[in-house]
């Protein structure tokens, strides 16, 4: 059975994250959907284990979807599994860089990774959380960048936020 591991910070989780974790759910066997971290990234807006519960609630619909977490390295996490496949979403071609120096490491350090991209969708490719954490400070509506529930947690982490004028107007 092959297993598509889905790394990433997820913090929080988007429309962007689920598109790709519905897609890859279509196509593997078996989907892990792992929140690690992210070397580059200071402590998050949300916790790890919030960010687990929010991805669980968001993919208890999908029968082949679980959700995990992971302190250590990608290549050390794959080898829990029998044929793992890391799934990557590409947003424009400013990730190509990045994740293929990802890829080309892991794959170094574990010569049995294989990383796998799926093309983000078009109307998410302009998407990412640190834009939904930034909105979340101002209070914005994000109703087409996350889900219901996880606005509802960025609302909570910011409770003193005033949504913009016109945008409330706009409701
Ligand atoms: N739709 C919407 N947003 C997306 C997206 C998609 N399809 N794909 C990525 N993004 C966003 C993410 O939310 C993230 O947003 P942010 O930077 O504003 O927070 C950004 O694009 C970058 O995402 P990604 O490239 O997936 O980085 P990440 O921080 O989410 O994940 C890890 C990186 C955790 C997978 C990587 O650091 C890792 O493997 N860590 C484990 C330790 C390790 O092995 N390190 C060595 C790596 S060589």
């Amino acid at each position: 059975m092959t297993t598509a591991i889905y790394p990433g910070s997820f913090d929080p989780p988007t429309f962007g994250h689920l598109d790709i974790i519905k897609r890859a759910a279509a196509i593997f066997d078996r989907v892990v959907v792992c929140v690690m971290k992210n070397g580059g990234k200071e402590n998050g807006l949300f916790s790890v284990k919030e960010r687990v519960c929010l991805l669980e609630e968001l993919t208890c619909n999908y029968q082949n979807v679980e959700i995990d977490e992971y302190e250590g390295l990608l290549a050390e996490y794959v080898k829990f599994f029998q044929k793992p496949v890391v799934v990557r979403g590409l947003r424009a071609i400013t990730d190509f860089e990045y994740e293929f120096q990802m890829a080309t490491v892991n794959k170094k350090l574990n010569s049995n990774v294989e990383t796998m991209f799926l093309v983000a969708s078009n109307e998410y490719t302009f998407l990412s959380s640190s834009v939904v954490r930034e909105l979340g400070k101002y209070g914005t509506r994000m109703s087409c960048f996350v889900p219901q529930i996880v606005e509802d947690a960025i609302r909570e982490k910011f409770p003193n936020s005033i949504p913009p004028l016109h945008l409330v107007a706009s409701e």
